[in-house]
């Protein structure tokens, strides 16, 4: 279509989400550590599935992934001459029925379907609206990555020389674009010398930290320890935790956090030790229409991913199972939102004013 595509990974970590040849290439992250393989989508029901079996996840990867998810509806209406306005909100609607909690996923399937139809009433032929909407997507994907490196050199102001960072789930490049977000600051940090190491909690059910983040510092060639989600307490207690970095799928608009289910229990243990704790995000994941985390729609998934791991039951037949993807982190114990406008308070008036200022 003639759009340049944004160049995202680097030679260690390839893009996550990329426009290839007509096509939505992503990592299938589900294979990791063990394959790096791409799964290539061509119909927004592709996608959606691809959302669904956490094939790409991460809030700022599911927003790219709408973006490109509606430019390839587009297309399709295109060539089955289908009204795109149709096409645009029915493709928009259905990505975002699939995961109701990252912001982001929402942001990039609206941005996009809004684009083709402002192009579509502004006289242009239905192709056009459709090359408008990849545009859009192509933008969205860029944009993620200066962005993430914008929060990596503002985070790294809070990382001390040889700080022990602890994280949770994966808010790394491959919950992005590229580059990451609470990983990206880690990556800032070790790239200004300050060799940081780096404690990775499992986080179980679909151990994102032991699987995706540990592959990536790997990569990154960063130290790190993969812990059982359950030995941070003792972590905390023994002073062996310089600070908490996470990542963040919701922010609401008084700073309360939706990040994956375990990062709350992380915040109220850096409180009792007094270790301090940072979320870091785009402020494409601030939701300033959701007052508090109260009204942020926590996703349940199967029960599955609980009583299994890699595909093997590890719990007796027809036993029911909590899986509950995210929680809640209550803004009074962020020390800081890293942004890439820089260091945030959470509260309502800095999360504002940072919203307005973007
Ligand atoms: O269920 P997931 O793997 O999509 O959950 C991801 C997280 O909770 C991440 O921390 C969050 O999306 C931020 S990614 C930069």
């Amino acid at each position: 279509v003639g759009v340049p595509r944004p160049a995202a990974g680097d030679d260690r970590i390839p893009p996550t989400v990329a426009w290839h040849d007509g096509r939505l290439r992503l990592i299938d992250q589900r294979g990791l550590p063990h394959r790096l393989r791409f799964v290539e989508c061509v119909t927004v029901d592709e996608v959606c599935g691809a959302i669904a079996n956490l094939t790409v996840r991460g809030a700022p990867a599911l927003g790219a992934t709408a973006a490109y998810g509606v430019a390839l509806a587009l297309f399709a209406a295109c060539d089955g001459g289908d009204p795109i306005e149709d096409a645009a909100w029915h493709a928009a609607a259905k990505l975002m029925a699939v995961r109701p909690t990252a912001v982001n996923l929402e942001r990039g399937a609206r941005d996009v379907a809004g684009a083709a139809i402002d192009a579509v009433r502004a006289g242009q032929s239905a192709r056009a609206a459709a090359g408008v909407a990849l545009a859009e997507a192509h933008r969205i994907a860029a944009d993620d990555v200066t962005r993430n490196r914008a929060i990596g050199t503002h985070g790294n102001e809070l990382v001390p020389p040889g700080a022990r960072v602890l994280t949770h789930c994966n808010a790394g490049a491959l919950a992005c674009v590229g580059y990451g977000t609470a990983l990206g600051v880690v990556r800032a940090a070790a790239a200004a010398g300050k060799h940081p190491h780096v404690w990775v909690g499992e986080t179980r059910p679909v151990l994102q930290g032991a699987r995706l983040t540990a592959w990536e510092l790997r990569r990154l060639r960063i130290p790190c320890t993969v812990l059982p989600d359950a030995a941070a307490g003792s972590l905390f207690a023994s002073r062996e935790i310089d600070l908490v970095i996470v990542g963040a799928d919701r922010i609401a608009a008084n700073g309360d956090v939706a990040n994956k289910i375990g990062t709350y229990p992380l915040a109220v243990l850096a409180a009792q030790h007094e270790v301090p704790f940072y979320v870091a995000a785009p402020v494409a994941t601030i939701d300033r229409m959701t007052p508090t985390g109260d009204g942020i729609v926590v996703e349940d998934r199967p029960a599955d991913e609980v009583v299994r791991i890699a595909g093997r039951r590890i719990a007796p037949r027809g036993v029911t199972a909590l899986n509950r993807a995210f929680d809640i982190t209550p803004a009074a114990f962020v020390q800081w939102i890293i942004t890439e406008h820089g260091l945030v308070a959470a509260n309502h008036d800095a999360v504002r004013r940072v919203v307005e200022r973007d």
